[in-house]
């Protein structure tokens, strides 16, 4: 069976079961601070079985991409080593939010497996949650274990402990017992010697976990304590890739369909075999694990970045580039060739990989060709550090300042010092990286305390769009502390006209009033799962009392000014540039917006222009917004709403409609377009390969720019001794600066000429060298050109030049390549070394090397040194 038609089996029966099926939500998460990636099928729906939301459907299904590499589940050390681990993986779930329980969970799993999939029922393995006697102090599942036995034969049922039967969101969140059913894939002259039972969850690659049923009855709380949940819920999620490798009698997840045309293009393109060689076979797993990881996160709008979940990804991306550079000699980018495959095999379950793979291909290959290149440089690096080093072992501090500053992996240091039987000192990398680790940490560290709740049950909602004023009641609220911002309160009240940060535009700022008059500030506004969180210095003094909630007025109405102006810029760059253009992130602040977009070039002064045109033009025409509340989804995209794909949105939607602009947004906008009253475009350029990012402002401050410019032409003018047409007195004045910019080229180069035949004729010979150490009266590229070209007169020479420029000095090295090999100077050494004296430093090729530093004091005395370095 095909790996297509094994999802498309789970589902269905789900469906006949009386599950919606449902869509994967998007693998990067932006609304839950506990979480960066999806890591379980159950993440998207938390908030149902925490109670705080409830669901359409009481069943649902759905096939999940999810990404452990960071938090509680990350098996991102494992991938490539073994057959059955993966970053991303999809995972077959069926839910009941407060439905069926264990019974039917347990039963519908087995027939599933059994019936369904006609997997022999006596290579399946069970397990059942033991009871802990820590402090959570929790029973056995007799329960589970009861209805299991009803099934399975008992020496097929195992009992398991909290680490493996007890299963968990994260350090916070919804939480259960769980039972798993594993499955043993081995010969039978193999399970006749070793039985099965005793090497589930050993690690054994043929004895794996296909599926976990989690019955969902706790909440772990921020205090580590389990408290009960309102309802009782079933949660599973099965390995796809895993149920494909039993499904198609394979042994390994690699040799499905899932992974066999990626592997198959890996040995094409890199002229390598696999399953000949285990580092071999490792470097290809970790490939194509890595690239899909990757390419779904791009898809779903995480690109690689410095920072958070962009960070992950680009270190998943290296590793995989690392790999390849180290075991499959790949010196060039290649794994943005790999995307195509992975759109022919998953874009028809994904259709985000399809529409987006030139995007994709882009990004991957841009990461590719720069860390390559950080690759290249760390090499000459690393090979300074060798040439320094006193001893065998190589300074730890040293590998991780190439590892931290440059992005040198270490264990690629490590290899290429083994290969030259040196070692590295492991020790002090470690405790070099502890210190760096602890000094990031304190500076983010969070603790939070937990909720005080004064109303229960309330429901929560947002008055926001319709009015700015409110009459609230504080629902709970709890204190948080960060280095950052210190002590804070987190408040949420039954009701609140505060927008929450999300959809790229900024949270609300204003105040609450209490009645005996006194206000307390807030001070921003964000959401967490489906709460919307204030954040106040204060509490007010009386928690129960009713308060005016109160938003800044004027920081409102300029975002919502950006935010339809966002909205009318998306339009206008798709009818000026083309429907490629797809919305790739955005920030709407009160000062500015912010949009980011997929586009392949520079976008031209002229369509700049074209484009602010077509958007003051829209807000000349002064149009009404048209919203809609709680339009169904597919009505929406009916009438051509632009939905994007990495958003989660629930079946009903909002849409927001400006003339023929019109958006899914849940942000807040203006009456009518009149009110933004002009738009002017400040700067375009490039964020990542393909994607372009526009900055704009609106409103006040296109006022203050222009008034602003007018000033500084003003300015301009009187330095100008108020030249009527300045344009014309500035082009005059550069036609002569770059007059007398030429002239004094070519004096400079005369002087040179005249300095060379002079310093020829300096030059001494020591024990067979052309030695000269002077100061000139030169710039650094003067001096570089001259040494250059004495050089060419000279065959054995050791030039050391100085100079001073404007109160800083400058050290410049040029050895002869033939005494660079013959008596094993280096440039970068001598520099290096009498850089000290100048009291800077420097770098460059054993041939040439350039010092810089800040006391021209010390040229003299480095001068007088030079010569030391020929005896
Ligand atoms: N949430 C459970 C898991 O991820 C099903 O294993």
């Amino acid at each position: 069976m095909k790996s297509q038609e094994i999802r498309s089996k789970f589902l269905e029966f789900f469906k006949e079961k009386d599950h919606k099926i449902v869509a994967s939500a998007p693998m990067v998460v932006k609304d839950d601070p506990t979480l960066m990636f999806t890591n379980a099928g159950m993440n998207q729906f938390k908030e149902f079985f925490l109670g705080n939301t409830e669901p359409k459907s009481s069943r649902v299904t759905d096939s999940q991409k999810c990404l452990r590499v960071s938090g509680k589940h990350n098996d991102l050390e494992e991938v490539g080593k073994d057959t059955y681990h993966h970053t991303m993986f999809e995972m077959l779930g069926n839910w009941s939010f407060g439905d069926y329980f264990k019974k039917e969970a347990i039963e519908w799993g087995w027939e599933f497996l059994v019936d369904v999939c006609k997997i022999d029922k006596d290579s399946l393995y069970v397990t059942v949650f033991e009871g802990s006697r820590d402090a959570d102090k929790l029973e056995q599942d007799t329960e589970a274990l009861n209805l299991w036995k009803n099934i399975v034969p008992e020496s097929q049922i195992l009992f398991g402990n909290k680490k493996d039967n007890f299963w968990e969101m994260g350090d916070q969140g919804p939480c259960g017992p769980c039972s798993e059913i594993h499955v043993d894939i081995r010969s039978a002259a193999e399970k006749a010697k070793v039985s099965g039972a005793s090497l589930v969850n050993q690690d054994h690659p043929q004895v794996v976990e296909i599926w976990n049923l989690v019955f969902m009855q706790y909440n772990r709380k921020a205090n580590g304590q389990l408290e009960s949940l309102p309802a009782k819920h079933v949660d599973t999620g099965m390995g796809f890739e895993r149920l494909c490798m039993v499904m198609q009698n394979v042994q390994s997840n690699y040799d499905t369909d899932v992974f066999t045309p990626i592997i198959r293009e890996i040995e094409a393109i890199t002229n390598s075999t696999y399953a000949k060689d285990e580092k071999i076979d490792i470097a290809i797993r970790v490939i194509a694990d890595h690239i899909r990881a990757v390419s779904f996160s791009i898809a779903d709008g995480q690109l690689p970045s410095n920072t958070g979940a962009g960070y992950v990804i680009r270190r998943i991306l290296r590793r995989a580039i690392r790999y390849g550079f180290t075991f499959l000699d790949t010196k060039e980018p290649f794994m943005y060739r790999l995307v195509k495959v992975l759109c022919d095999s998953m874009g028809a379950a994904f259709p985000e990989l399809k529409s987006q793979r030139q995007l994709i291909e882009n990004v991957i290959k841009e990461e590719e060709h720069s860390f390559l290149k950080t690759l290249d440089q760390g090499l000459v690096l690393l090979d300074t550090i060798i040439s320094n080093a006193n001893s065998k072992e190589i300074d730890g501090r040293k590998a991780f300042e190439l590892y931290d500053t440059y992005g040198f992996p270490i264990d690629l240091t490590a290899l290429i010092l083994n290969e030259r039987g040196l070692s590295l000192d492991e020790k002090g990398f470690d405790v070099a990286m502890q210190e760096q680790k602890k000094r990031s940490r304190s500076a983010s560290e969070i603790s939070k305390e937990d909720w005080t709740v004064l109303l229960n049950d309330s429901e929560q909602e947002f008055v926001g769009y319709d009015t700015l004023e409110a009459n609230v009641k504080l629902v709970k609220y709890r204190k948080v502390t960060s280095k950052k911002d210190g002590e804070q309160y987190q408040l949420v009240f039954n009701l609140t006209p505060f927008y929450a940060e999300g959809g790229g535009q900024v949270g609300d700022k204003g105040y609450l009033e209490q009645s005996n008059g006194n206000v307390v500030y807030v001070l921003d506004t964000k959401r967490e799962n489906n709460e919307i969180i204030h954040f106040t210095k204060d509490l007010p003094a009386n928690r129960t009392e009713v308060y005016k909630a109160v938003v800044d007025e004027k920081q409102r109405r300029r975002t919502e000014a950006n935010h339809t102006a966002t909205h009318l810029l998306h339009q206008a760059l798709r009818e000026v540039l083309g429907t490629h253009v797809e919305q790739k992130g955005s920030a709407v602040h009160s000062k500015y917006l912010r949009f980011d977009f997929s586009h392949f070039s520079k976008v031209s002064s002229d369509e700049l222009r074209e484009v602010e045109n077509y958007v003051n033009s829209r807000i000349e025409g002064n149009l009404a917004l048209e919203e809609g509340r709680n339009i169904p989804m597919q009505q929406a995209i009916d009438q051509g709403a632009m939905a994007l794909f990495g958003e989660k949105y629930g079946d009903a939607v909002r849409t927001i409609r400006f003339g023929q602009s019109i958006e899914l947004c849940g942000g807040t906008h203006v009456k009518s377009t009149g009110d933004i009253w002009h738009f002017k475009i400040k700067s375009e350029g490039a964020v990542a390969s393909g994607i372009r990012r526009i900055e704009a402002i609106t409103s006040d401050a296109v006022k203050d720019f222009y008034s602003e410019n007018n000033q500084k032409l003003s300015q301009v003018k009187d330095i100008l001794n108020n030249a009527k047409d300045p344009v014309k007195a500035v082009t005059a004045l550069q036609e002569e600066n770059a007059k007398l910019k030429k002239e004094i080229e070519g004096l400079l180069k005369d002087k040179a000429k005249n300095l060379k035949g002079d310093l020829l004729n300096e030059i001494k010979t020591i024990n067979g060298i052309d030695f000269l150490a002077k100061k000139v009266d030169l710039d650094a590229s003067g001096i570089k050109d001259l040494s250059f070209e004495m050089g060419s007169n000279k065959e054995n020479l050791f030039l050391l030049l100085a100079a001073e420029n404007d109160g800083k000095a400058l050290l410049s090295c040029y050895i002869s390549k033939e005494l660079v090999a013959s008596k094993e100077l280096s440039a970068v050494i001598v520099v290096r070394e009498l850089g000290k004296y100048i009291q800077g430093g420097g770098g460059g090729q054993p041939f040439f090397a350039t010092a810089g530093g800040k006391n021209p004091g010390g040229i003299a005395e480095a001068v007088e040194k030079a010569q030391g370095y020929l005896v």
